[in-house]
């Protein structure tokens, strides 16, 4: 690797991450990367497909039950509403509403990597709920939090969209670990976990007929190209998703059509793939109660309480420091 030495570390990072899951085998890359102006945009594109129903679950959620969730929340006080990747805050805002009527004394801070999105958030935040106090933090989850910390007032942490899915057991074993770590007493945690379901209905929402799930996972291929002078042919890979119903593993795969070669000019390599040849790029984790319990237990964390939509295909839990 060549100049890395003036390069901000999110690049670094970056680069290595893809020397090491190219050169790997199977070779892999981490979906983190998916997420650019453009990843942003085709995120937001899937979340209004009619195929992708995590979206629509959770808004039913809190749709029917945001008395109860915020009378949950309020029910000690003044408190900070603090919400990890909150994108454009469709879903939050409803239950911003609902404390904004009812008067409640609160603060949101909405923690992004995305200074763009927040500020985008915190205008329309002033402009629809003029009585919410909003205070946007830019930065990865825990930099953020471990701001956050020094704050007197009492937590509750969101963490939705079933984006804990993303992480393998061990890993979210670890980030829920780490939240409780950062949590008092009194603080709580309220996640979203995409459930185990008919398995048809997890390919259809992972692997749409117009080809904005693909285009989605192939932007990681865009992004080296753009970002680390490569020459990835895109047409050349296929975005294949499988799901496995024992598991709950839903995968995502770019699987390469033809024996070819990619040069990454910014890492000096050439990597080369064989006819059918696969990447790994995401995991979407589908759960069910044992390995919500599991997960918890593990991370010293109990459950509280647990909404469900109206199918039982997804649910919202909320968790306190066992
Ligand atoms: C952000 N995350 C929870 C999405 C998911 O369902 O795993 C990302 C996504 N990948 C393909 N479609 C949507």
């Amino acid at each position: 690797m060549q100049n890395i030495k003036e390069k901000s570390s999110i690049t670094i990072e970056f680069e290595q991450e893809v020397y090491t899951g190219l050169t790997d085998h199977p070779k892999h890359l981490s979906s983190k990367y998916f997420y650019d102006k453009k990843g942003d945009k085709l995120f937001q594109d899937i979340m209004a497909m009619p195929t992708y129903y995590l979206t629509d679950c959770e808004y039913e959620i809190f749709v029917n039950h945001k008395a109860e969730i915020t009378e949950l929340f309020s029910r000690q006080g003044t408190f900070d509403l603090i919400e990890l990747g909150a994108g454009d805050g469709k879903k939050t805002k409803i239950l911003l509403k609902e404390l904004s009527d009812k008067n409640i004394n609160f603060t949101y801070l909405p923690i992004d990597i995305s200074e763009n999105a927040l500020n985008q958030l915190e205008n329309s935040i002033k402009r629809e709920f003029p009585k919410v106090k909003v205070q946007p933090f830019q930065g990865t989850y825990f930099s953020a939090l471990e701001e956050i910390s020094y704050r007197k007032n009492r937590k509750i942490i969101l963490f939705l969209g079933s984006n804990i899915g993303n992480l393998e057991h061990n890993q979210a074993r670890g980030f829920m670990k780490k939240i409780q770590q950062l949590m008092t007493a009194d603080d709580l945690l309220f996640m979203g976990f995409d459930q185990k379901k008919n398995p048809q209905t997890i390919l259809d929402a992972y692997n749409d007929q117009d080809g904005i799930t693909a285009a989605f996972n192939k932007n990681i291929l865009a992004r080296i190209n753009a970002e680390m002078g490569a020459n990835f042919d895109l047409d050349e890979f296929l975005h294949w998703e499988v799901y496995d119903p024992e598991t709950g593993t839903a995968k995502s795969y770019l699987v390469s059509k033809i024996e070819q070669s990619v040069r990454i000019g910014n890492l000096d390599s050439t990597i080369t793939f064989k006819p059918w040849e696969t990447i790994h790029t995401e995991i979407s984790q589908k759960y069910d109660d044992e390995i919500i319990t599991w997960l918890a237990k593990e991370a010293g964390l109990k459950m509280i309480t647990s909404y469900q939509s109206k199918n039982n295909e997804y649910k919202n839990c909320v968790f306190n420091k066992s």
